[in-house]
C-alpha cells in the first residue's frame, strides 16, 4: 500500500502554500506534479549533457542521443509494444492524435467515408477528426453514452459500415473517470478490418497500458500526465500502419536522402520525428517511468482506486451535490456540480482554500450538451493525494453550499 506522506517528499510543489493554506492539488487530470527525479533529470541534462541528438559524432550529442534512445526503450517497455519502432514521441496525446488523424487520414480516408468516435471524447479526438472529415469529404459517427457515463457500445453494430475507416475512442473519461471497455470495442472493430486509435491521456497515468493485450493499433498519451515534463507525448502505433503512412512534417532527421527531385525518408520511427525533437524532456519522461515503476504501477492502481471510493462516497453525503459519471470501472476523477452554484464560483471559492480543482467544459464541449450542463466542477486524484485531503474538500463544499442558501 502506498504511503503517500512519504511519498508526498518526492514532490517538491506539494509542499507548497496558496493563499496562506497548505496546498491541496486536485487538479491531476489537467497535469501532474514532477517528482524531484525528473526535475533533476531537466536539470543534470542541461548542466552536463545538452547536445542534439542523431547528429553528432561528438561525445555529448552521441551521449544524449543513447539517454534519448533509452527513454523510448523504457517507454516501449512500459506500454509492452512489441519494437521501439512503434514508438514515435511527439508534443502530446494532441499531437499523436492530430498525426494519425493527418498521416492516416492522408493515405486511407476518402470522401464518403466515415470515421466513429464517442460522445465523451475529448475535444482533441473530435476535432482532430473533424479537420480530415472537412479535408476529405468523410463522415463522423458517435458513439452515444447513457447517463451513467456508460459508452452503449452495443450500437457500435449500427453505426459500423463498409465505409468505417478508423474508430477512435478513449480508455478513460478525463470528466465521467469512465474506463471504456476498449478491448471490446477493439475486437469488434478488427472483425470489420477496422484500425482503433486511443487516446489513453487519462489511462496511462492511473493503470496498467498492454498495447500487446488491448490489440489497438494507435495509443496515444502524454508525459506530463505522468509525472513527466510538458511538451512530450508519446504515439504507439502498429509497424505495419505506420509503414503504410506517409510522413506527417518534413525536415531534418526523417529523411534517407534528399534531392530536388525526390527524398527518401528514413526508417520507423525518425519517418515521424521531423526537427529538432523535445529530446531533455523525452528523457525525463524515462525518469518519470522509472519513478512509477519503482513506486509499483499496481500499488498506484489500488490506492487510487481508494482514494475515488472514498472521495465518491464522501461527496455523494453531501446536500444538493450532484456526480456526473457513475460507471463501475473508473479512474480517479470525480466530476460534480454543488446544487445550482455555478462551477466557476465553486472552483474560486475552492481556490481560496488552497484547494486547486478544475472548472468549466473541461474540453468537453458535446458531452456536457447530453447533460445539458455548461461546465463543471471536476476532483482528480494522484497516488501523492491523502484521504486527508479529501475530507477538506468536502468540509469546504459543505461551507460553500451553506454561503450559497
Ligand atoms: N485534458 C486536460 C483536462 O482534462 C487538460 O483537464
Amino acid at each position: 500500500m502506498i504511503d503517500a506522506i512519504n511519498v508526498r517528499k518526492d514532490f517538491p510543489i506539494l509542499s507548497a502554500t496558496v493563499h496562506g493554506k497548505p496546498l491541496i492539488y486536485l487538479d491531476n487530470a489537467a497535469t501532474t506534479q514532477k517528482p524531484e527525479c525528473v526535475i533533476q533529470t531537466i536539470d543534470e541534462l542541461y548542466r552536463t549533457s545538452n547536445a542534439n541528438i542523431h547528429r553528432g559524432v561528438h561525445f555529448l550529442s552521441e551521449q544524449c542521443t543513447q539517454k534519448y534512445e533509452t527513454a523510448r526503450e523504457t517507454v516501449r517497455k512500459f506500454i509492452n509494444a512489441e519494437k521501439t519502432s512503434e514508438i514515435v514521441f511527439t508534443a502530446g496525446t494532441t499531437s499523436s492524435i492530430n498525426l494519425v488523424a493527418a498521416s492516416f487520414g492522408e493515405r486511407f480516408v476518402a470522401s464518403g467515408d466515415e470515421i466513429i468516435i464517442s460522445e465523451m471524447e475529448h475535444h482533441s479526438n473530435i476535432v482532430s477528426w473533424q479537420l480530415l472529415c472537412e479535408r476529405k469529404g468523410a463522415r463522423l459517427k458517435v458513439i452515444p453514452f447513457d447517463d451513467n457515463g456508460i459508452l452503449l457500445i452495443n450500437l457500435l453494430d449500427s453505426l459500423i459500415t463498409e465505409r468505417t475507416k478508423i474508430i477512435a475512442v478513449t480508455h478513460a473519461s478525463n470528466v465521467l473517470g469512465t474506463i471504456n471497455p476498449v478491448k471490446e470495442i477493439i475486437a469488434k472493430a478488427h472483425s470489420h478490418n477496422i484500425p482503433v486509435l486511443i487516446d489513453g491521456a487519462q489511462a496511462a497515468p492511473h493503470g496498467n497500458v498492454d498495447v500487446r493485450d488491448l490489440d489497438c493499433d494507435f495509443y496515444a498519451f502524454s508525459g506530463h500526465k505522468i509525472y513527466a515534463p510538458t511538451g512530450i507525448g508519446v504515439l504507439y502505433g502498429k509497424e505495419k500502419l505506420l509503414e503504410q503512412m506517409p510522413p506527417y512534417q518534413g525536415g531534418g532527421d526523417m529523411i534517407s536522402t534528399v534531392t530536388f527531385d525526390k527524398t527518401t525518408y528514413a526508417q520507423l520511427p525518425l519517418k515521424f520525428e521531423a526537427g529538432t525533437q523535445n529530446f531533455i524532456d523525452a528523457i525525463a519522461l524515462g525518469s518519470a517511468i522509472d519513478y512509477i515503476n519503482k513506486t509499483g504501477r499496481q500499488n498506484i492502481v489500488e490506492y487510487e482506486q481508494k482514494l475515488l471510493g472514498y472521495a465518491t462516497q464522501k461527496l455523494s453525503e453531501i446536500d444538493g451535490l450532484k456526480i456526473y459519471g457513475k460507471a463501475d470501472q473508473k479512474v480517479a476523477i470525480v466530476s460534480f456540480l454543488l446544487n445550482d452554484i455555478h462551477h466557476l464560483d465553486t472552483g474560486m471559492i475552492l481556490d481560496k482554500t488552497g484547494i486547486a480543482v478544475r472548472t468549466g467544459t473541461l474540453c468537453t464541449e458535446p458531452l456536457l450538451s447530453h447533460f445539458n450542463i455548461r461546465g463543471l466542477v471536476r476532483a482528480s486524484f494522484s497516488f501523492y493525494n491523502t484521504f486527508d485531503e479529501i475530507d477538506i474538500l468536502c468540509e469546504n463544499l459543505k461551507k460553500i453550499s451553506l454561503m450559497f442558501k
